[in-house]
């Protein structure tokens, strides 16, 4: 089981997406719980803030490093699991499946909601918080982010995905993109009297075929569209 607790200023956000389809399933079952957290609570002065302007001048307000400790401390924590405090931020290292599949194998993760312009750095680096930034463009808030981050963990926890062996072959398993799929009808008349047909070597019953084609196209796609994870995929096997 995955014991999820979100230190966030927006805890209605949650469980947001997280309680429809198979996570949603996954939630009744108790195979992962959501715990909010709500910096607000933990607030200080007549006003209960919980930021402050940046020292050194600039926009916007930072979160201020003693409410996300008070935050962190409420949360119920049992020292034996395995567990880890991950900040949710455009300037930490980019979220990919690898580190989706590792964070599967936890029993808990404290995820800290950043808003305003940022923490303050003493937060991050003294309460031990992992920086993942899920793409390279700027939310208004770590909450949809975190439940990015928390769908894409949960599908890969054994028991939640119907077809487990769809994992295997999923985009980005191998560092390659999947390739193209097809259903019925094996001749599609579209709206202006176009025919389409499906590609005809994956109606010919030709496994080994079939398999080759599906190699070519991913690597095909991978080359045009993600070169990037060409290299990667080389130097992996360098
Ligand atoms: Cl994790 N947070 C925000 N606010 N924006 C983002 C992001 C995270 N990842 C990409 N953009």
């Amino acid at each position: 089981m995955l014991n999820v607790k979100i230190l966030t200023g927006y805890p209605e956000m949650f469980p947001g997406c997280l309680t429809h389809s198979l996570i949603g399933k996954a939630l009744k079952e108790n195979i992962f719980t959501i715990e909010t957290i709500n910096l607000h609570d933990f607030g200080i002065d007549n006003r209960k803030s919980v930021d402050d302007e940046p020292f050194g001048g600039g926009p916007g307000m930072i979160l201020r490093p003693d409410i996300v400790e008070k935050a962190l401390l409420s949360a119920s924590h049992n020292k034996n699991l395995k567990s880890t405090k991950i900040y949710l931020t455009p300037s930490g290292p980019l979220l990919n499946q690898e580190k989706l599949v590792n964070f599967a194998k936890l029993d808990e993760m404290i995820i800290l909601c950043g808003r305003f312009e940022g923490v303050d750095q003493r937060a991050i680096d003294v309460l031990g918080f992992e920086e993942v930034s899920i793409g390279d463009y700027v939310l208004a808030g770590g909450e949809i982010a975190a439940q990015v981050l928390l769908e894409g963990c949960i599908r890969l926890i054994p028991g939640v995905l119907g077809h487990p062996k769809s994992l295997l072959e999923e985009s980005f398993s191998n560092n390659l993109l999947e390739y193209p799929h097809f259903t019925r009808p094996k001749v599609w008349e579209d709206s202006l009297g176009n025919k389409h047909e499906v590609p005809e070597v994956l109606t010919s019953g030709h496994h080994g075929n079939i398999k080759k084609w599906r190699l070519n196209k991913s690597v095909e796609k991978t080359k045009k569209i993600r070169p990037d994870l060409i290299v990667k995929k080389e130097q992996e096997q360098d």
